[in-house]
């Protein structure tokens, strides 16, 4: 853990509460169901199994990372099992984001950085039904994310830069988008454009979930300034990552909660 995270870690311990903080019955709930269950379906033990046969694996490739790369490993030579240990959420996080999709029948959902595939996994199976667009700048780790998710066919993969791929995509289906995964270019430039490029899209429904919200003070700057927007009218930070809801009726309140 770098200094500035671990500095971070810090405020979060302090600051977290649990449901006995929360008087809104939406976020009581959300809490309660979707952050600290455990419950997750026995059809997700086949993604865990690719998840450990990622972390086994040797194979080599020169990573075209277009974000602000890995604190871990700074090489641009990288071995699956590498990427699949540092680069990807961990297996809690990844059946949050199954819960919430079944929870809400969410059906149109964005992943950005869609690395190995493991989370892109997850997001498909947890609706059949929705259309999963995953947008990821590398082709070799894009080619393991197909083959993970090769059963998987409500999937639209994007390959590329995502500053273009993105608004391309939006400006030709012009969806509404249900759920956004925002995990690729750590940067506060980068995090601030993809909310900008996809607010107009969302709607009062929708959950907007920003990775790594403590991972430097760009990502920092970036969170601290996107929760006070006003079309944000609720916050919740789980330290691994940031959800901002869009609810008229919310009365604007920021939550820091144990996950
Ligand atoms: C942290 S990983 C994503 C992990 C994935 N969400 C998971 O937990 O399974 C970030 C990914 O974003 C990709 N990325 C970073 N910047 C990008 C950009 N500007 N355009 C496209 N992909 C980008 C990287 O190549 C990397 O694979």
């Amino acid at each position: 853990m770098n200094f500035f995270l671990a500095q971070e870690y810090f405020k979060y311990f302090h600051l977290k509460t649990d449901e006995h903080s929360l008087h809104s019955p939406f976020f009581y709930h959300f809490y309660l169901k979707l952050i600290k269950s455990s419950s997750i379906s026995n059809d997700c033990k086949s993604i865990e199994e690719n998840r450990a046969a990622l972390l086994k694996d040797e194979t080599e490739f020169v990573i075209k990372d277009l974000g602000a790369g890995s604190k871990v490993n700074q090489s641009k030579s990288r071995t699956v099992k590498s990427i699949a240990r540092h680069s990807l959420s961990n297996p809690k996080f990844s059946q949050f984001l199954y819960r919430i999709i079944q929870h809400f029948n969410f059906e149109s959902i964005i992943e950005l950085g869609t690395s190995l595939g493991i989370n892109t996994a997850y997001m498909a199976q947890a609706n059949p039904d929705a259309s999963v667009f995953t947008f990821e700048a590398d082709p070799n780790a894009l080619k393991i994310a197909r083959e993970v998710n090769k059963e998987h066919k409500n999937i639209n993969f994007h390959e590329g830069d995502i500053a273009n791929s993105l608004p391309n995509m939006l400006q030709k289906s012009n969806p509404t988008i249900d759920l956004v995964y925002a995990d690729a270019n750590h940067t506060y430039q980068a995090s601030v454009d993809y909310f900008n490029i996809i607010l107009p899209h969302l709607t009062s429904g929708s959950i907007y979930i920003m990775d790594d919200i403590h991972w430097s003070a760009g990502m920092k700057k970036a969170w601290e300034e996107l929760k006070e927007r006003k079309e944000v009218t609720s916050s919740i930070d789980l330290f691994d990552a940031g959800l901002l809801f869009f609810n008229s009726d919310f009365k604007k309140q920021h939550h820091v909660l144990d996950f």
